[in-house]
């Protein structure tokens, strides 16, 4: 048995609060327990230093934000290399620097280059949870499973399906996608902290006969999450309801072919109708929010309270490459900012709850991490100041927790990420890289 203790400013969402305006807990000097990698208790520290055994190891944090680590629900780790490389528009971008890049995950060499390169920045910024793309290679998806188990990480993810619209060599053939898909999941799906997302590119890249063998994909595995892209640009839009003509709007070709339930992840959601979002919401849907790739690729703004207001269950993603950061901070403050600009904005615990508790719902882990809640497992993030005079100055001044939260949101980076903790252990620590070998 491993029993240790973390002690700081700890702060964690217990529910949505844009639905239960007090479904947080701060504690200002807060000791939380963790025993074999899992939250044993937590408490204020003037409660618990009296209660615990003195031989227990406690960690001191003073002047540090302690929360839950970050959940990033759509993020292309293939795409790491090419993160802020210019273009038009998506489909420019698809074509210019997307696939050709991707192409080079044929080698399982280069793959498992990148994958060390994406989880390396995943730690760094804090974030202990992804819902992450590959290619259409499964080697690639390999990679991305064997570093994530190695690193005893939380994370779901899946081989892309895409058989048509893209360049040789990125395509499946006829069955083959499927049958590669099916061997995945007996691979990867429950092997430790790691589940599968079964993940088609988007509509457009799949031919009807692809779209239909993953529907009975979906049906046969009601468990595994469905992971894919959904009205992120208008010429998207259009493109897609003409390959499809049968359909009448964007989500209604996804409905056809049996991909929208309660286990769908959609990535951006920007331009959905009235409809489109009732139907999201009664299917129990998610809608990924990713505003900084699409303020990048100038995809549109969207505007989370209207989904909110709808009943779709929401949460962040970085999506990089088409996101130009991995940092779910800086995320956040850009989804504040596209917020701002619906006129409806979100505060502070709506955006931690978001990129924690939030996403964890989204991906259906949310009995495994999100919050400190007791028995869930110790994945969990050190935020400091850093090197931030501003920061620091808060820290001294601000007389709110919400004040604090806010401040990282808009000031605060991956130089803010003092330590990452993935299942009670150290992955990460600011200046030092943990490639933990797990026994
Ligand atoms: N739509 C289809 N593929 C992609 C992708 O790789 N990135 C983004 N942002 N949108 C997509
Ligand atoms: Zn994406």
């Amino acid at each position: 048995m491993s029993i240790f203790a973390v002690r700081g400013l700890i702060f964690h969402t217990t529910d949505d609060p844009a639905a239960n305006l007090r479904a947080w807990q701060c504690l200002e000097d807060g000791i939380l327990v963790i025993e074999d990698g899992k939250i044993q208790q937590l408490g204020p520290a003037a409660e618990l230093l009296q209660q615990l055994d003195s031989s227990i190891p406690l960690l001191e944090y003073s002047n540090c934000l302690i929360c839950p680590g970050f959940v990033d629900c759509h993020i292309h780790y293939a795409q790491t290399r090419i993160i802020g490389s210019p273009a038009s528009g998506l489909i420019e971008w698809l074509e210019r620097h997307t696939f050709p890049e991707e192409l080079k995950f044929e080698d399982d060499e280069y793959a498992a280059t990148v994958a060390a390169e994406f989880f390396h920045e995943l730690l760094r910024n804090g974030t202990t949870s992804a819902q992450v793309y590959p290619t259409v290679h499964v080697g690639s998806a390999n990679q991305f499973f064997r570093q994530a188990e190695r690193l005893g990480l939380r994370v779901t993810g899946g081989k892309v399906l895409m058989d048509r619209n893209a360049i040789p060599g990125l395509l499946d053939g006829d069955q083959k996608g499927i049958d590669e898909t099916e061997a995945l999941i007996q691979a990867w799906h429950g092997k430790d902290r790691l589940s599968y997302s079964i993940t088609l590119r988007f509509a457009g890249t799949s031919t009807e006969q692809q779209m239909q063998a993953c529907g009975n994909l979906i049906k046969k595995h009601p468990d595994l999450l469905f992971h894919t892209h959904l009205s992120e640009t208008l010429n998207e839009i259009e493109w897609t309801l003409g390959l499809f003509p049968e359909c009448a709007d964007y989500l209604g070709v996804y409905e056809f072919y049996g991909m929208v339930t309660d286990h769908s992840v959609f990535a951006h959601c920007i331009h959905l109708s009235d409809s489109e979002c009732d139907r999201m919401a009664t299917a129990g849907a998610s809608a990924v929010l990713c505003p900084t790739s699409n303020l990048f690729l100038g995809s549109g703004l969207v505007q989370p309270s209207r989904l909110r207001d709808h009943g779709i269950q929401l949460c962040v993603g970085t999506d990089v490459g088409g996101g130009t950061s991995f940092s779910m901070l800086r995320t956040m403050q850009e989804l504040f900012k596209v917020s701002q600009l619906s006129g409806d904005s979100l505060n502070a615990y709506d955006l931690f709850y978001l990129a924690t508790l939030g996403g964890a719902r989204a991906l259906r882990q949310d009995r495994y991490i999100g919050s400190f809640e007791s028995k869930k497992e110790a994945d969990f993030v050190v935020l400091d100041a850093g090197d931030c005079r501003l920061l620091q100055r808060k820290f001294k001044q601000s007389n709110s927790v919400e004040d604090l939260l806010f401040s990282f949101v808009i000031l605060g980076d991956a130089s803010n990420v003092r330590e990452t903790w993935s299942l009670g252990r150290r992955v990460y620590q600011r200046t030092r890289w943990f490639n933990i070998r797990r026994s």
